[in-house]
């Protein structure tokens, strides 16, 4: 698929998440546990967490959202399980994109279900016009139309995660 143009460039990037750091961290009392879902979100949370000011710890997830090319299938496994536990801990679970939303939705169950103190969800991108299921999101960098995004973190085929801009694929 070839990439067709910039939709977001790095610096419009860099501003937003700035920006949602600074959301995140207000009125927080306690330290931040940031939970990043991988591959997708990686490159997000090292600049989230470096925009960060106050104590933050860190942890990752892996889900595998089965698709065929850009469509999801539906189906989503947990395929890494986090090191520490989020028992009484402020929990924000860190996304690149949400589209389907059933990701996001097995991943907050999760997390849920181990009785964190609380637990927000900062996305990066969000697509609300493909959304299946609704799914609660605190925090959303940028909302998106219905196209296949990579660069910044995201990939298609794990290529192009290391554009430093998001870019839309087209087929
Ligand atoms: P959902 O379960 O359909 O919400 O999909 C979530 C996951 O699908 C994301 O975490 C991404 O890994 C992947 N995904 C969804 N849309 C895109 C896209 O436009 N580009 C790259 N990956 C995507």
């Amino acid at each position: 698929m070839p990439i067709d143009y910039v939709l977001l460039t790095a610096g419009q990037i860099q501003v937003r998440v700035r920006e949602l750091a600074a959301d995140l961290e207000r009125n927080a009392r306690e330290p931040i546990h940031l939970v990043g879902v991988l591959k997708g979100a990686f490159v997000f949370l090292a600049d989230l967490v470096r925009a960060m000011e106050g104590p933050v710890t860190v942890d990752f997830l892996a889900a595998a959202s089965y698709r065929s090319g850009t469509v999801s299938s539906g189906e989503v496994e947990l395929v890494r399980d986090l090191d520490a536990t989020v028992t009484g801990r402020d929990v924000v679970l860190v996304e690149d994109i949400v589209d389907t939303g059933l990701t996001l939705q097995v991943l907050q169950q999760v997390v849920r279900s181990r009785a964190p103190r609380s637990l927000r969800t900062v996305t990066l991108l969000d697509k609300p016009s493909r959304r299946q299921v609704p799914v609660d999101v605190d925090c959303v960098g940028f909302t998106i139309p219905d196209c296949f995004v990579v660069g910044y973190g995201l990939d298609f085929d794990e290529r192009y995660r290391n554009l430093p801009d998001i870019r839309v694929l087209t087929p």
